[in-house]
């Protein structure tokens, strides 16, 4: 059932879990990520990054493969269809195709700026029953062609924009996209907690969820976080698991080339990944 994520974010933080956002890139990801959805009894959010949108020849085929896929599964657990990281114009894009949420992320522009452009598309995408999540801060490291210094949110600057009527809010707090380095000084629970109490309620979004330990998610869903974004794992899983099908030569025997086998252990590989990740989050059986 294709669903904005307003609802199901709201009970995820009221009952103490999150929803996973796992990023699509092609049909073998949205199917993989929607079957286990299902079989998890879970509710789930499918991430478009801008990139990926452009790879999949753009948003009106996105939105039309994941609503027709939906249906041909019988998908009945809560499915939103979301932009991650959008641009003005990608957000406004998006609200015409048929995505059911979007991600303003105004995090690069000063925070005047921000409020301006994240009520606009407020307004717009409530006017058609689309939840809206803006950003605080910014996230570290690289993500499709979207970088970030990693600076923390300002409490503050967070209860400016989270007034603005958005449905959720992703604040920087140390997370970064990709892998995260050796030296890294962890997620700064001081800064959700502020951010927690300044937005009051607010489901916050936790971007990077790839490797960050299993405590820290715990402790980050006990402070508000209520949505978690994953992408690298779901892209590592899938690489390895494809890398040792060619690797022990079985595309070359029979026909091990037929893509629908050549791609069906990372297919598998995805799908143990996010229902791994389910599993962490305390989504399954929430649908
Ligand atoms: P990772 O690639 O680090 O899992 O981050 C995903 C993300 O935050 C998408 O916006």
């Amino acid at each position: 059932m294709l669903v904005n994520a307003r609802d199901m974010l709201i009970k995820a933080k009221k009952e103490g879990y999150a929803v996973g956002q796992f990023n699509i890139n092609n049909l073998e990801w949205t199917k993989a990520v929607l079957l286990t959805a299902q079989e998890c009894n879970s509710p789930v959010i499918l991430g478009v990054s801008e990139g990926a949108g452009k790879y999949m020849t753009g948003f009106k085929t996105v939105a039309a493969m994941v609503k027709a896929m939906v249906e041909e599964l019988n998908i009945t657990v809560p499915v939103a269809l979301h932009l991650d990281h959008g641009t003005y114009e990608g957000a406004q894009k998006c609200i015409e195709a048929g995505f059911t949420s979007v991600m303003f992320d105004g995090s690069h522009y000063g925070i005047e700026e921000n409020v301006e452009k994240t009520k606009e598309i407020v307004a717009l995408a409530h006017s058609k029953g689309i939840s809206v999540e803006a950003e605080v801060g910014s996230i570290g490291g690289e993500e499709d062609g979207v970088t970030g210094k990693g600076e923390v949110a300002d409490a503050q600057e967070c209860a400016m924009i989270a007034a603005l009527g958005i449905d959720f809010l992703a604040a920087g707090i140390g997370n970064i996209h990709g892998k995260y380095p050796a030296n890294w000084q962890g997620l700064d629970f001081e800064a959700l907690e502020k951010i927690m109490n300044a937005t009051e309620g607010m489901p916050l979004v936790l971007h990077g969820g790839t490797g960050i330990p299993a405590d820290m998610i715990k402790k980050s869903i006990s402070l508000g976080v209520a949505k978690i974004n994953v992408n690298t794992e779901c892209q590592l899983s899938f690489a390895a698991a494809t890398r040792e099908y060619i690797e022990a030569g079985k595309d070359q025997q029979g026909k091990g080339y037929d893509p629908r086998k050549l791609l069906a252990p990372g297919f598998e590989a995805i799908k143990a990944t996010v229902k791994e990740k389910m599993e962490l989050f305390g989504s399954v059986g929430k649908a």
